[in-house]
């Protein structure tokens, strides 16, 4: 018997029908009905507080999702993952991040050979490098310290590293400085490179393939950089390092396979911050921070393997997702961390989220006749209440709210971490309870003004609180996610793993770049849109 089509499923129709009722009814009437919503809805596990009681949800909501997560068969698809499967359909891989992180004396086959052994190999090594970088016994070619990192890489081999810089600053080297290059735009190398001493500088070519376009030509650019001032090719190898999977493309660049650091094609670009693409963030927190930062990828993925549904962090947040995009309409998700440590994650969480679940298509190829993945986005508050929460508050649009925030800030200083945990729950609240005309006319605002002060509500949100951001805490909550997006995949019967949308731009590209540097106008073949902006471009150039 054929699997049903998710729509067709009876679990997905009773969350339908459900919805119905539920777009009638408002968080205020939700909160009214159940005084203890507020500690009902919540979970904690592994130091990260979840409040959901603020979406729009209730009790039978949450045992029909469950019910939908047990049909699609979800925990089937997270033990085949753990398992080592191939369930990177479109790509025959086996998605295995979750290894990245397994204690040295785990045993995880991938074609009967146990990759933990592998994992460590690897882990030992840069945790050497890192160690001879931080103490200043890796010299450069002139026998100076080595001062400036800049990891070159874009993608899953820039995101994560600079969100991981960014994060975990107030564990880093505060006498080295880290840079990341990953825009194809020359700006972004002239920026990031203009005041550093090439001396004193260590380029990380970070690539899982060792082809991007933009990688390799930033690469050959530091390479060119670096020579100049220093006049000898020997110096790439006391100046140059690789990451990569691909040890024949590092080689014919130029770089000694010595200084590479590997990993796997069962490691996605964009769940490959734990692998040695994080060599700069272990350069900027040391071995031992980067391991305790491994070790909360591990707690969060062993709690996603055993606990409930009913109290498992990442199938919560997946589930609600799923509620809120395919149920309630809402077309993205904005995610909204009170951590200025965190300004990156948005970004970074953009890349997971999206080169995942933006499929059209089932893993059978069939075309999907429901929504997939939300639009992510996100500013770090409070920065964001002065310029987008308007349309979130008060637009025409549902966007659910991610908030994030710690109970201890890294920098104390009187009463800042007070007033920003204050917009957090206010902001979540407003957007719950909202102010109603009634409220908005009896504070005494004439008739004409007060449609414009009321708030109408029932604008859902989570709120995920932990103690303070540490590195195993980074590690917790990007793994939260990983597997929040996992679950969603999951329901959707979407491959997660796989990216084939990001090709066709890269190959026209391709085509274009000779015709830019020609000068005959016979060859464009474009349509008349393409071909009169590469005329015009060549012309005003
Ligand atoms: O173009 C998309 C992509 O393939 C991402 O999935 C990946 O993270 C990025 O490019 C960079 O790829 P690489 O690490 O192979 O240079």
């Amino acid at each position: 018997m054929s699997t049903p089509s998710l729509t067709q499923r009876p679990e997905w129709q009773a969350l339908q029908n459900h919805s119905q009722h539920i777009k009638q009814t408002h968080l205020r009437a939700l909160f009214a009905a159940e005084p203890q919503r507020g500690d009902d809805l919540t979970t904690e596990a592994e130091g990260i507080f979840l409040d959901y009681s603020k979406n729009r949800v209730t009790a039978e909501t949450m045992q029909l999702l469950w019910s939908l997560a047990a049909a699609c068969d979800v925990g089937g698809h997270v033990a085949a993952m753990f398992r080592g499967d191939a369930i990177n359909l479109t790509e025959k891989r086996a998605v295995l991040h979750t290894a990245l992180r397994a204690p040295r004396l785990a045993t995880i086959l991938v074609d009967g050979r146990n990759v933990v052994p592998d994992v460590h190999v690897v882990l030992d090594r840069m945790s050497e490098f890192a160690t001879r970088v931080r103490d200043g016994s890796w010299l450069g070619h002139t026998g100076k310290r080595i001062r400036n990192i800049v990891n070159i890489g874009i993608g899953g081999s820039d995101l994560g590293p600079v969100m991981a810089y960014e994060a975990l600053r107030h564990f880093a080297a505060r006498d080295m400085t880290f840079r990341f290059v990953s825009n194809i735009d020359g700006t972004d190398f002239a920026e990031a490179t203009r005041d550093l001493n090439p001396e004193e500088t260590l380029f990380i070519a970070a690539s899982k393939t060792f082809t991007t376009l933009e990688t390799m030509t930033n690469a050959r650019t530091a390479r060119a950089w670096c020579l100049a001032a220093l006049k000898d090719d020997a110096a790439v190898a006391k100046h140059f390092v690789a990451v990569s999977t691909n040890a024949a493309e590092v080689s014919k660049f130029g770089i000694d396979t010595a200084n590479m650091f590997g990993f796997w094609d069962w490691v996605g670009g964009r769940y490959s911050m734990d692998s040695s693409i994080g060599l700069s963030t272990m350069l900027a927190i040391g071995p031992d921070a980067f391991r305790e930062m491994l070790g909360g990828f591990h707690a969060m993925d062993e709690h996603f393997r055993t606990a409930p549904v009913e109290s498992n962090l990442p199938m919560l947040l997946g589930l609600l997702s799923v509620w809120n995009n395919n149920f309630l309409g809402a077309h993205t998700v904005a995610v909204l961390p009170y951590d200025q440590y965190l300004k990156r994650f948005p970004a970074y969480l953009q890349q997971l989220t999206m080169e995942s679940t933006g499929k059209h298509v089932t893993t059978a190829g069939a075309s999907v006749d429901y929504e997939t993945g939300p639009i992510y986005w996100g500013e770090p508050g409070t920065n964001g209440q002065h310029s987008f929460y308007q349309l979130i508050h008060q637009g025409t649009r549902l966007i659910p709210c991610d908030f994030i925030a710690f109970a201890r800030s890294q920098n104390p200083l009187g009463r800042h971490h007070d007033l920003l945990m204050a917009n957090v729950f206010a902001q979540a609240e407003a957007l719950a309870f909202g102010k109603t005309l009634a409220e908005v006319t009896a504070e005494g605002n004439p008739d004409w003004l007060a449609p414009h002060r009321s708030f109408e509500g029932n604008r859902p949100s989570n709120v995920i609180l932990a103690e303070s951001l540490t590195p195993a805490m980074l590690g917790k909550l990007v793994a939260l996610y990983e597997h929040s997006v996992f679950v969603q995949a999951a329901i959707w019967n979407i491959d997660a793993f796989d990216q084939w949308g990001v090709e066709l731009g890269k190959v026209l590209a391709q085509r274009i770049v000779p015709e830019l540097e020609s000068a005959t106008d016979s060859d464009l073949k474009h349509d008349s849109s393409t071909n009169a902006l590469i005329r015009r471009y060549r012309s005003m150039r």
